[in-house]
């Protein structure tokens, strides 16, 4: 059975790729600081698929830690999630993310290196394209000035990538996510913001949980059809997917170049207007929000063109959006016990 490490795998997307590593047939070994994840998350992990997935507690910024870790596992590939992911944090504390996101990146592939694992799985983000000249963004869309240090670290780990793979026998591919929503139709797993949620839907069901008395629209004077932004919102579980699709490319050396890219996206734009009101729809609950100011870094619109992940991998989403707004409706019910 292959053994495929994955960094962060407690997190949102981690623990949904896990559940869709093991049922592809491979073994997990996770590494994650529980800065933003809770150890909890092992045991949906297991109610899920029947496994528990081996789990050691690392800061990856920890060279010697890192390299103790491969010593004790023989490795076939990475997914590596590990990383602070959140905007403004990164505006407050740019050293943190570019220490945090970069340092834990070279570790881990000096060791993939050392120990000859040639297979990375990097979790990337459509915010390396800014604002886009055109709709829908290719691959091939000129990656743009980052508006925070968040999406400059993005940006930064798949150059170093792409020279990584230049000079040595390894071979990786960027995930270019859009935006992530929803959880497992199981309800044992999804996604756990700290404190205020910063992004839409967590908000939205938090709102509808009575957490939160009004979700803040941020702009309805933007050049869209309803002057709210435009987003491509991707169920979790077809994005874990595509990392297995991805995983599975790398194993098969399927890939003609050592360095790959892949926007991940439904190639569908919703905006935050259309999500309250598809949410409202699917669930039955009233949201209660009121317009207020622009919120600064935002671009307007963005959405992802999917031929390549079609074309290439075999891959595309499966899933609708109101399926996964629904399954996180049914996740926040479960955390709160409503
Ligand atoms: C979506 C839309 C907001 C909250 C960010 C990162 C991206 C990835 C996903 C990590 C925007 C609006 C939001 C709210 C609102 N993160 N909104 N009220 O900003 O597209 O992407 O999160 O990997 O890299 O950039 O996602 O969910 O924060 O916002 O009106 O309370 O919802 O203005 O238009 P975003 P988001």
């Amino acid at each position: 059975m292959q053994k495929i490490l994955v960094t962060g795998g407690l997190g949102y997307i981690g623990s949904h790729t896990v559940v869709a590593l093991q049922e592809a047939g491979f073994e997990v070994v996770i590494i994650d600081d529980l800065s933003n994840a809770e150890a909890s998350v092992l045991s949906g992990i297991t109610r899920i698929s029947g496994t528990t997935p081996l789990f050691e507690k690392l800061d990856l910024r920890k060279k010697d830690s890192v390299a103790a870790f491969f010593k004790n596992h023989s490795i076939d590939g990475v997914i590596h999630f590990a990383a602070s992911k959140a905007v403004a944090e990164s505006v407050e504390n740019p050293l943190l993310y570019y220490e945090n996101n970069l340092h834990s990146l070279v570790y881990l592939l000096q060791e993939c290196a050392q120990n000859g694992i040639q297979n990375f799985i990097f979790s990337s983000s459509c915010t390396v394209y800014g604002e886009p000249d055109s709709l829908p963004i290719t691959e091939d869309a000129p990656v743009k000035q980052a508006i925070s240090p968040y999406g400059n670290t993005k940006q930064i780990s798949e150059e170093i990538l792409m020279d990584t793979c230049k000079a040595t026998s390894l071979k990786a591919i960027s995930l270019r996510y859009f935006n992530p929503i929803g959880a497992h139709d199981s309800a044992e797993i999804g996604e756990l913001p700290k404190g205020v949620p910063q992004n839409l839907v967590p908000f939205i069901t938090q709102t509808a949980a009575g957490l939160r008395t009004t979700l803040s629209v941020f702009g309805a004077d933007y050049p869209t059809a309803d002057g709210s932004c435009v987003r491509d919102y991707i169920h979790v579980v077809d994005l874990a997917e595509a990392h297995v699709k991805a995983l599975q490319r790398l194993l098969t050396n399927e890939s003609q170049t050592p360095y790959e890219v892949f926007n991940l996206g439904t190639g569908k734009g919703s905006s935050v207007l259309e999500v309250i009101k598809a949410f409202e729809k699917v669930t039955g609950q009233k949201i209660n929000y009121q317009i207020v100011d622009r919120r600064p870094g935002d671009v307007v619109a963005v959405y992802a063109d999917t031929k390549k992940a079609l074309e290439v991998m075999g891959w595309r989403t499966q899933r609708s959006m109101e399926n996964a707004l629904a399954s996180a409706w049914k996740w926040e019910r479960k955390v709160r016990g409503i």
